[in-house]
């Protein structure tokens, strides 16, 4: 199996992006943890060196260019040509419809669905020059249905990552002429840092959870850097442009 080989992993610096980053170094990939978090990246590589792998910390902030160039450009120079993406940087604010401001609108709208086309805009220009590659944007089951996780749901986080499984679609379309896959993986409710900033880790709701799901566990970060590892390599060489639920079969009933 060939691999994409020199991968950018936007918000590898925990939870979700960290195994990802954990998961393609341990399998030979060079890996950049592009985030805006410089002490948790750089304890990534630092893991990461612990087994022998081999990466690198970019900071970055998605809704930035400049910064996303320059990481990308860093990249090449010091590892070679970027052949794989896998956009993870995202955040919620847990604010009822009543509450919301346009501040967080913007926030949440910026980081999740504005940053994953502007990553993903400089970086396929990279793949391109490298012969073709995959992406992989981290969308969520809430880009299909509507989650009440804390008593009410969040319309800024379902517009941004409902936005970002259509963006997927469209970057498959727009990126196959230059032979760059682009799928997305939307998580179940995995145990991050992420869930407890939504407020779903008392032991009732972690209970209900599991009654939901086929499958009666909290996910790991480790299930959904699996399936990512799978869209990244040539073993997916024949899948674009799906949008992969990973949810413990969470969105089957
Ligand atoms: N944990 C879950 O249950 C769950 C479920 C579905 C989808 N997701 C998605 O998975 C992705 C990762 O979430 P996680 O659970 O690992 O959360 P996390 O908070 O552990 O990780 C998010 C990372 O993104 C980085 N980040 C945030 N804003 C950034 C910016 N502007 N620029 C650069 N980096 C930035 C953070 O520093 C952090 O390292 C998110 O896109 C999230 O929407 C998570």
């Amino acid at each position: 199996m060939s691999r994409a080989n020199v991968v950018f992993v936007t918000g590898g610096a925990s939870g979700i992006g960290r195994a990802v980053a954990k998961r393609l170094a341990s399998e030979g990939a060079s890996v950049v943890v592009a985030d805006r978090d410089v002490k948790n990246g750089e304890e990534t590589c630092e893991s990461i060196a612990l087994t022998g792998g081999r990466s690198i910390f970019q900071e970055i902030d998605v809704r930035d260019r400049s910064s996303i160039r320059n990481a990308a450009d860093y990249t090449t120079e010091r590892l070679g040509g970027i052949t794989g993406l896998v956009n993870c940087a995202g955040l919620v604010t847990m604010t009822s419809l009543a509450d919301l401001s346009e501040d967080e609108w913007d926030l949440v709208l910026d980081v999740n669905l504005k940053g994953t086309w502007l990553v993903t805009q400089e970086v396929a220009h990279d793949i391109k020059k490298s012969g073709g590659g995959s992406v992989v944007n981290i969308s969520t089951i809430e880009a299909e249905v509507v989650v009440s996780s804390a008593g009410y749901c969040q319309v800024h986080y379902n517009a941004s990552k409902g936005g970002v499984k259509m963006l997927t679609k469209a970057l498959a379309v727009e990126l196959a002429k230059s032979s760059i896959r682009v799928n997305a993986v939307a998580p179940g409710p995995i145990a991050t840092d992420f869930v407890s900033l939504q407020g779903i880790t008392s032991p009732e709701t972690l209970e209900a959870l599991k009654d939901r799901l086929l499958i009666p566990r909290i996910g790991q970060p480790e299930d959904i850097a699996s399936a990512v590892s799978f869209l990244l390599s040539d073993e997916s060489s024949w899948i674009t442009g799906v949008h992969l639920p990973v949810d413990g079969g969470w969105l089957t009933r």
